[in-house]
């Protein structure tokens, strides 16, 4: 609960000095006979208002991940969110002090994605010890506390959220809650909502799509094909065992097989890599196919 400092005036209150301001200029009086009068039950004012103001984002606009894992992964579920206290005045303040203030995240209607996604299936074999169904890489579950940055707000890092929600209904564009509360009262002081977009949508559907095999089978064919090596017979493959990642490269625990291969290149997020191809893609132009 809010405490009472912290309230605007409530909704009947702000009605009556509506009504005061507008009874006294009698151009808005007429206005007033066909509204609500302000003697009827007001509605509960859920929002809050107090001092502070919470800001959130995501750190990358859509997040692409495999829809399977049993072949290949180009990337996990792996969403990172920010959250900034500000408290509000005429010099306002940033507030990080977690002796102050607990800011938590979660997302209503997508709460579990372990039965959404063999991702937790194939874990071992890249990823070193299995964390629980739930947990992602940086150890972030789908609800829970945010952390300092040191760089004037929170953040928690590589939730693993997939596009489906509770009821089995597909939405590549989750709503985050992000809460503040104030330690000693346990007031929310401040609560926000921050989209956490997630697809996987990938498409190499579109151009990987030889008869008689799987989507996956044809990229690693065609890999092999050019670059002499033989990742047909090593699947699961980890793409990023050789290439660099932003969600793997600094995630992945050092036993995992990723540190066991050495990065060979430092070339660009596979997914770029693979929208820049310059090939002559049947009928298909690779810019239009890759969203980034
Ligand atoms: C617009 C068509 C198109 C789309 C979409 C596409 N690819 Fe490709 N891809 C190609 C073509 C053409 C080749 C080259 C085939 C050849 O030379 O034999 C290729 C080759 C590859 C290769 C072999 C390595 C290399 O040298 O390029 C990999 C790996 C690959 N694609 C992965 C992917 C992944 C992963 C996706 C989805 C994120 C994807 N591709 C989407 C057309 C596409
Ligand atoms: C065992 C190491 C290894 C793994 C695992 C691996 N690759 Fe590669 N990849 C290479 C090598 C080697 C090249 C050639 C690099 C070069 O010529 O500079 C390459 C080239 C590519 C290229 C072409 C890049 C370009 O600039 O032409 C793409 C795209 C690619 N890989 C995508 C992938 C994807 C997607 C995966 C996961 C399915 C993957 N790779 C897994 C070693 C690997």
């Amino acid at each position: 609960m809010l405490s009472a400092d912290f309230r605007k005036p409530t909704r009947t209150k702000r009605v009556a000095m509506i009504a005061t301001t507008a009874l006294a200029s009698a151009g808005m009086a007429a206005l007033l006979t066909g509204s609500q009068p302000a003697s009827a039950v007001p509605a509960p004012d859920t929002r809050i208002s107090t001092p502070y103001v919470v800001l959130g984002w995501n750190d990358l606009g859509m997040h692409c991940m495999n829809s399977d894992f049993s072949e290949l992964m180009v990337l996990p579920p792996f969403n990172t969110l920010h959250g900034q206290l500000i408290r509000r005045g005429s010099s306002p303040d940033i507030e990080t002090s977690t002796g102050d203030f607990e800011m938590r995240y979660f997302i209503p209607g997508n709460t579990h994605s372990a039965d959404k996604t063999n991702f937790w299936d194939y874990w071992q074999d890249w990823l070193g010890p299995q964390r629980p169904p739930n947990i992602g890489l940086a150890g972030a579950g789908l609800a829970g506390p945010m952390s300092p940055t040191g760089t004037n707000d929170w953040a928690v890092v590589g939730i693993p959220l997939v596009p489906i929600d509770d009821n089995g209904k597909e939405n590549p564009y989750p709503l985050a809650t992000i809460e503040v509360r104030q330690r000693g009262t346990n007031n929310v002081v401040a609560r926000t909502q921050a989209v956490v977009p997630v697809s996987t949508e990938m498409s190499c559907n579109l151009c990987h799509n030889l008869p008689g095999m799987t989507t996956a089978t044809d990229i690693l064919l065609r890999h092999d094909m050019l670059h002499q090596t033989d990742l047909l017979s090593d699947r699961p493959v980890l793409c990023a065992s050789c290439h660099a990642s932003n969600a793997l490269t600094a995630w992945t625990p050092s036993t995992s097989k990723r540190s066991a291969t050495p990065a060979i290149q430092a070339c660009e997020p596979i997914a770029s890599a693979t929208c820049t191809l310059p090939r002559e893609s049947p009928a298909r132009n690779a810019t239009e196919t890759c969203w980034r």
